[in-house]
């Protein structure tokens, strides 16, 4: 059976590899070098669970599918995947990217998903967005791993509910323990904390909510779902910023994790977010 030795919890921001690498160190905004060094440290907890495989969760920014026709869990099944569309090369110089995929573990997930009532969507033309990217660059800058995207839908409501990413996480889990193969695979996931996009508390001199982002960390930290669930809904998210919807990608990689205590938790307070970088180690520490 598959060993599952790392998953990996963490915002994502677009803006990391341009304001880190492309920016010459003298333009750098004063957080750069603590960033780079915080995000390094983070990468050292995913090499060294020495993955073969990665299972990768994020959502599709209205890149490819729209309010029309917005898939609420996907998989994609194919031996490669384009990644990266011009606007994230031309706002945040993300650059373009091939990743090999694993068709057989994407199948294996799929049937495994509709055993469990979990009705995916299936996609064999999917084309990577910076929801993957950015762990890429942040935790496998040489993005040498085959990978098996999931995406879910926090943009486009009505949404799934945070109960129904905590189960999805759970029975994604099952299914990497039940997968027959000798490989090690870790889960990375990226959303978001509090987070306002193109509102009226966007750009401010914290996240837009650091009492929701105090609490997600804490609630994550102990894989304390019971809270989660008591305090956190689609409305509450909202009140706390409009894009705060995104920690429930964070909620589902709590629950590949299961209900233990993160290995390690490290955060960066930007000057319009909080950035975020969490490990659990279902088979032990390997550090
Ligand atoms: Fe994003």
């Amino acid at each position: 059976m598959a060993k599952l030795s790392a998953v990996l919890a963490t915002t994502h921001h677009p803006f990391f590899y341009k304001a880190t690498e492309l920016t010459p160190t003298a333009e750098q905004i004063p957080q750069a070098a603590e960033w780079k060094a915080k995000v390094e440290a983070y990468r050292e907890t995913l090499t060294a669970a020495e993955p073969d495989i990665l299972v990768m969760v994020g959502a599709d920014h209205f890149h490819q599918f729209f309010a029309d026709n917005y898939p609420t869990f996907l998989i994609g099944k194919q031996p490669r995947y384009d990644a990266t569309f011009y606007n994230e090369e031309r706002e945040f110089g993300i650059p373009k990217y091939v990743l090999e995929g694993d068709e057989d573990l994407s199948g294996f997930m799929f049937k495994g998903l509709l055993d469990r009532g979990f009705d995916f969507s299936i996609s064999h033309e999917l084309k990577i967005d910076h929801s993957i990217i950015c762990p890429i660059i942040t935790t496998r800058p040489a993005a040498d791993l085959p990978v098996v995207p999931i995406y879910t839908n926090i943009f486009a409501p009505p949404l799934p509910s945070p109960k129904r990413f905590w189960d999805l996480g759970r029975a994604i889990r099952e299914i990497i323990d039940e997968y027959p193969t000798d490989k090690t695979i870790a889960a990375v996931g990226s959303g978001h904390l509090s987070l306002e996009l193109g509102g009226p508390r966007q750009f401010g001199e914290t996240g837009p909510d650091p009492v929701f982002d105090r609490n997600a960390i804490d609630w994550l930290s102990h894989g304390d779902i019971d809270s989660i669930l008591q305090n956190v809904t689609f409305e509450s998210m909202s009140g706390a910023g409009n894009a705060t919807h995104g920690f429930m990608d964070l909620i589902l990689m709590m629950g590949i994790a299961g209900r233990i205590e993160a290995a390690y938790v490290d955060e960066l307070d930007l000057f319009h977010t909080r950035e975020m970088y969490m490990t659990w180690y279902p088979e032990g520490d390997p550090r």
